[in-house]
C-alpha cells in the first residue's frame, strides 16, 4: 500500500509522522509533496526516511490513499495541478475542514472513493480523535485499511458527513475549549495566594495525572468524581459553589457555537 501526502504542513506531518512511527506501513511507501516548500519535504524523508517528489504523474500512477492537506482555499489550485494525473486506484481523504465530498470530487473530476477526516491537533502525540465518513463507494478493505491508519496517530469515530460539524466541535476544537478552561483555573488558583509559576506548574502534572487516571480506568469520569468527593468536606465544598452555574448551558452554548460556525464556513466554500 502506497500513500501520498498532498501538503506536508502542520497536521499532515503529524499524521504521517504518527503513521511511519507506529510501523502500520514501511515508511518507505510514504510519499510527500507540496507547494514549494522543499527543504521540509528533504528535511522529513531525513528524519523518517519517506520519499518526496513533485512528479504528480508518477506519485498519482501508485497513490493507492492520496492525503489532501493542503488549507481548504488552497484546494483548487491542487485540484488543477492533479487533475490530468488521477488513476482508478487513487482513493482520496482529505483533512481538510469544512469541504464536502461533492466538492472536492467535483474539483478533481472524479468518482473515485473520497474520505474525510477531521483530527485534532493531539495527533502530535499519538492522541487524536479523529471523525471520519466515507464515500459510499468506499469498499469494506479499503475502510479497514483507513481505520488503521487513522489509529496510528489517536483513535477514529465513524460518522456521516454533514455529523463532521459536531466532530469539529467537540474534538476538532476541544483542545482550546479545554486549554481555556485550565487556563482560568491557572488564574484562579494564583488569586489564593501562591507563586503563578508553582500554580501552573501544578496545575499541569494535575491534568497530565487525571487524564492517567481516565485512561486507566473503566470508571465513568462523574463515578470517578464521586469516588474522591466525601460528604462534608472539601471537595464537597468546591463542587456545591461550582453547581451554583450553569455550566453544562456554558458548554452547550460553547459547543453549538463551534458547530453553526463550522455549517457556516463549509456553506461558504459551497459559493
Ligand atoms: N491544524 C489543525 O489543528 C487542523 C485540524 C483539523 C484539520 N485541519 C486541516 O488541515 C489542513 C492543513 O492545515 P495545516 O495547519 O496543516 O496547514 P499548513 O501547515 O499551512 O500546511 C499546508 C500545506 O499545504 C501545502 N500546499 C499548499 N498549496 C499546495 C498545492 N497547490 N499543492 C501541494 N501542496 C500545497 C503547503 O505547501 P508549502 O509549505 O510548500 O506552501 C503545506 O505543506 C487544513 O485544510 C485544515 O482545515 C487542521
Amino acid at each position: 500500500m502506497k500513500l501520498v501526502f498532498y501538503g506536508a504542513g502542520n497536521m499532515a506531518h503529524a499524521i504521517f509522522t504518527g503513521i511511519v512511527n507506529s510501523n502500520v506501513i514501511d515508511s518507505n511507501d510514504i510519499y510527500l509533496t507540496n507547494r514549494s516548500n522543499e527543504q521540509a519535504l528533504k528535511d522529513y524523508a531525513e528524519q523518517l526516511g519517506v520519499n518526496y517528489s513533485y512528479d504528480d504523474e508518477a506519485l498519482l500512477a501508485k497513490a493507492d490513499y492520496v492525503f489532501i492537506g493542503t488549507k481548504p482555499y488552497d484546494f483548487e489550485t491542487l485540484a488543477e495541478r492533479i487533475r490530468p494525473y488521477i488513476t482508478d486506484k487513487n482513493k482520496f481523504i482529505s483533512i481538510m475542514a469544512g469541504l464536502p465530498m461533492d466538492y472536492i470530487r467535483e474539483q478533481l473530476d472524479t468518482k473515485n472513493p473520497v474520505a474525510r477526516i477531521m483530527p485534532n491537533t493531539n495527533a502530535h502525540v499519538g492522541h487524536s480523535v479523529t471523525g471520519i465518513s466515507f464515500s459510499s463507494n468506499f469498499g469494506a478493505t479499503s475502510k479497514d485499511e483507513v481505520d488503521n491508519l487513522i489509529n496510528a496517530f489517536g483513535s477514529a469515530i465513524e460518522v456521516p458527513e454533514d455529523n463532521l460539524h459536531q466532530v469539529t466541535a467537540i474534538t476538532g476544537s476541544g483542545p482550546a475549549f479545554l486549554y481555556h478552561v485550565f487556563e482560568q483555573y491557572v488564574t484562579a488558583g494564583t488569586r489564593l495566594g501562591l507563586e503563578k509559576d508553582q500554580v501552573e506548574e501544578s496545575i499541569r502534572n494535575l491534568i497530565i495525572g487525571t487524564s492517567k487516571m481516565i485512561e486507566r480506568s473503566e470508571l465513568s469520569m462523574g463515578q470517578l468524581r464521586k469516588n474522591i468527593t466525601s460528604k462534608g468536606g472539601t471537595t464537597q465544598a468546591g463542587l456545591n459553589a461550582l453547581s451554583e452555574y450553569d455550566i453544562e448551558g456554558i458548554f452547550e452554548d460553547c459547543l453549538r457555537s463551534a458547530v453553526n460556525r463550522s455549517i457556516e464556513l463549509s456553506n461558504q466554500d459551497d459559493d
